[in-house]
């Protein structure tokens, strides 16, 4: 991906954080994945009362991206957050989110970058630098 295309997909991914049920943690994340074929799909946060129940949005995002179009690369995934004040926080995806796109990346035999908000800021890495040694790999 191209810088130009990090930004955009960075975009949406904030734009996404609106789209967060975060009642009890008040940190609402965003997640946009661009496939392959051009899509977008975007996820937020879904927490539940019963405080396992709930999801992270790059996994509601890649979840869904797959369960749509299960035949389509991953190319990027953007994650952007609002703290508890409403300001753009820093976010790195948790061991559950990197242990999925460890096998995005094995089920579709390709790479593909991660776009890591940093306050009003980014960072770049790539997926399979998130998780050295990921389970059954
Ligand atoms: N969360 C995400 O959605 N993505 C991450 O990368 C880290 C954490 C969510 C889980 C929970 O709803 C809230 O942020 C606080 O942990």
């Amino acid at each position: 991906m191209e810088k130009q295309e990090h930004e955009a997909l960075l975009k949406i991914a904030r734009m996404a954080v609106e789209g967060a049920y975060s009642v009890y943690s008040r940190f609402s994340v965003g997640a946009a994945v661009l496939l392959e074929n051009g899509e977008v799909v975007r996820g937020a946060n879904q927490e539940n009362m019963a405080y396992p129940s709930g999801l992270c949005a790059e996994r509601v995002a890649l979840f869904y991206a797959c369960s749509t179009y299960p035949g389509v690369a991953v190319t990027g995934v953007a994650v952007a957050a609002r703290d508890a004040s409403g300001a753009w926080a820093s976010i790195t995806p948790c061991g559950a989110c990197r242990q999925v796109m460890a096998e995005v990346i094995r089920r579709y035999g390709r790479d593909f970058d991660v776009i890591l908000a940093d306050g009003e800021g980014y960072k770049v890495v790539r997926a399979s630098d998130l998780l050295p040694f990921p389970f059954g790999m």
